[in-house]
């Protein structure tokens, strides 16, 4: 099973996907997991993304979609995968879907977490990373005892840099501009899905398995 989550950056997808990884046993792939990945090991990809994220910006898609491509080629994702973050544009998609006619394959779903606007500054500066494991925290809905150590692996958590108010505005304008087009896209090739991300987590995520079954 192949799935592409959708949604504004902050609406959960991530949260989400880690949740759908564990139950399918499926991989998740997270280019901006890899981009942090990348940044983080000061790797001349990582000196590249970071231009562009800290500004809120995407990253282009000659960096991206060679990284998205390799990544789905490996072995652990034979029996399909979650997409978190990618596509980001609709050229992205496209390539995607080219690589997989090629192999005679298709998404299977695209699920989009609806989270308005006025919610998603919120969630953004609220939340809490672990840069070790990659392990996301909410300071009000999401493990308030947590107080700046990691459960899984107790490192220290940080703020993300492009969770900043200023730069979350522009990640919304760089959303609506280039990457909401997706839902039509999909729409179009009816896979499309869409979950009410306003609810609790655990309340999305059975909408999520309801739609997967
Ligand atoms: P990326 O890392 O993909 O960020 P994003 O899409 O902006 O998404 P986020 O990780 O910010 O949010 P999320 O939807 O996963 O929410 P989360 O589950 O954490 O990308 C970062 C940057 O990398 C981009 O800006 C771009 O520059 C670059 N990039 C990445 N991929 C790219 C691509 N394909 N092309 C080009 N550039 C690319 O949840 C958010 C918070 O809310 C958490 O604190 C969580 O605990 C809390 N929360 C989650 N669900 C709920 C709920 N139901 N109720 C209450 N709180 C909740
Ligand atoms: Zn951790």
């Amino acid at each position: 099973m192949k799935i592409v989550m959708l949604g504004a950056p902050g609406a959960g997808k991530g949260t989400q996907a880690i949740k759908i990884a564990e139950k399918y046993g499926l991989p998740h792939i997270s280019t901006g997991d890899i981009f942090r990945y990348n940044i983080k090991n000061n790797t001349e990809l990582g000196l590249k993304a970071k231009e562009y994220m800290d500004k809120g910006q995407l990253v282009p898609d000659e960096l991206t979609v060679s990284i998205l491509l390799d990544r789905v080629a490996k072995d652990d994702c034979a029996k399909g995968y979650i997409l978190d973050g990618y596509p980001r544009t609709i050229p992205q998609a496209e390539v995607l879907e080219e690589a997989l006619k090629k192999l005679g394959e298709n998404i299977d779903f695209a699920v989009n977490v609806v989270v308005p606007d006025e919610n998603i500054i919120e969630r953004m500066s609220g939340r809490r990373t672990c840069p070790n494991c990659g392990e996301t925290y909410h300071i009000i809905y999401n493990n308030t005892k947590a107080e700046g150590i990691c459960d899984k692996c107790s490192g220290d958590l940080i703020q993300r840099p492009d969770d900043m108010p200023e730069t979350v505005k522009k990640r919304l304008e760089v959303y609506h501009a280039q990457t909401k087009p997706l839902e039509e896209f999909y729409r179009s090739r009816n896979v499309y899905k869409e979950v009410d991300g306003t609810k609790a987590m655990n309340e999305v995520f059975e909408d999520i398995c309801k739609i997967l079954g």
